[in-house]
């Protein structure tokens, strides 16, 4: 999608309105009010414990918030287990842990959700697991398990799992963690081009520099002192623009400091 389409798309697929988060009493962050746009990468970021995966679980409805609202499509979402479970069949998620199942190959991950969720047959998942896998560039290693895989590789078939049901929605936890530089690129490259492939709209939770400026079209930045969202915008603008709030600067010229 050429991105004046993607700033003229109406209807935004998410929006959070004034959420506040918490356990118990204790406060995570609060009066968040932002929109994603179809086809749009939206970066969550902001220092370690600031609330990053606190709010990718509200937006997919496994914690309710103390006080505000989240919209998909322009609809709350529901609080009933059934249209939750049918919303969140419009959704991928890659977990920070990646979590393949060990005892399974790479073909049985990715089938998983298709045997629990569709009615095909075995051959169309088959060919429906098959081309996932080419998606992420896993083409032919169906049959391997996930210790014979590196990181890089587990992540994508993570992925390639994350789009078994070709979800109109991806969120990713932290998708570069522990992986080498490289394998990071080629994670950041891969979530790219499916955006472009598939027009997913993408929500990626990080705090790694080189990630957010690579795939952010807009990234919201949560303050961890402060505990709500102090900027949103182009990570770029937001490094360089002097009336920017300073721990938003400060945060995305960590390497710079160093
Ligand atoms: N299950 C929980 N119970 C109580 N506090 C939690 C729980 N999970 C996370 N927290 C706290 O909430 C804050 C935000 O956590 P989290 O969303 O995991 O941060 P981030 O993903 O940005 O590192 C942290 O202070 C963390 O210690
Ligand atoms: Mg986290």
């Amino acid at each position: 999608m050429r991105d004046e389409e993607r700033k003229h798309s109406k209807e935004p697929v998410i929006e959070a309105r004034q959420l506040t988060m918490a356990y118990g009493q204790r406060l995570v962050q609060r009066d968040l009010s932002f929109k994603v746009h179809k086809g749009e990468v939206k970066v969550i970021m902001g220092g370690s414990g600031c609330g990053k995966s606190t709010l990718l679980q509200h937006l997919i409805g496994m914690m309710a918030p103390v006080s505000g609202e989240i919209f998909f499509f322009g609809k709350p979402i529901p609080s009933d287990e059934v249209s939750l479970k049918n919303l969140r069949k419009r959704f991928g998620i890659l977990y920070q842990s990646g979590a393949l199942w060990s005892s399974l190959t790479l073909a049985e991950n990715v089938a998983l959700p298709l045997e629990e969720y569709t009615e095909f047959k075995k051959g169309e998942i088959a060919e429906l697991v098959d081309f996932k896998l080419s998606l992420v560039g896993l083409s032919g290693l169906g049959h391997r398990y996930p210790s014979e895989l590196s990181g890089g590789m587990k992540k994508r078939a993570g992925l390639a799992r994350a789009m078994a049901l070709d979800p109109e929605v991806l969120f990713f936890d932290e998708p570069s963690a522990g992986l080498d530089p490289l394998s990071s690129r080629r994670l950041d490259d891969l979530i790219l081009s499916l955006r472009e492939a598939l027009q997913a709209t993408i929500v990626v939770v990080t705090h790694e520099l080189d990630s957010i400026f690579a795939i952010a079209d807009s990234a919201l930045f949560l303050d961890t002192g402060k505990k709500t969202a102090t900027a949103e915008g182009d990570p770029r603008k937001l490094r360089d623009d002097a009336n920017a709030p300073l721990a938003v600067r400060k945060f995305l010229r960590r390497e710079a400091d160093s």
